[in-house]
């Protein structure tokens, strides 16, 4: 399944800021919900291992805001 909307800034930010240690994964894979509660532990990660600052206020609703619009409804 393509990434939706690649060209915007939202995306680039995503992929620029969460696929330091991993790939970047698609957000149909998980809801809402549970989006929130990844990126939140993830920020956790970044700041444990101080490889990055952790995101801004600004920053993290961008993300959360991009894979939340193309979350799943249902499931995990
Ligand atoms: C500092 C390294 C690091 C960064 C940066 C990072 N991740 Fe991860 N991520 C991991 C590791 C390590 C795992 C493997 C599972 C674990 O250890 O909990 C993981 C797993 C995941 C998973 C799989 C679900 C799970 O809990 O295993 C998702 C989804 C995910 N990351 C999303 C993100 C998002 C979104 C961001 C950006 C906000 C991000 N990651 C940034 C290290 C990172």
């Amino acid at each position: 399944m393509p990434m939706p909307e690649p060209e915007s800034y939202a995306f680039k930010l995503y992929t620029q800021k969460c696929s330091l240690c991993h790939r970047v994964y698609h957000p149909r894979m998980l809801n809402k919900r549970t989006w929130g509660i990844i990126v939140e532990k993830m920020e956790k990660k970044v700041q444990k291992t101080e490889r990055r600052a952790p995101l801004t206020k600004q920053e993290k609703e961008v993300i959360l805001g991009y894979l939340r619009k193309y979350s799943r409804e249902r499931g995990l």
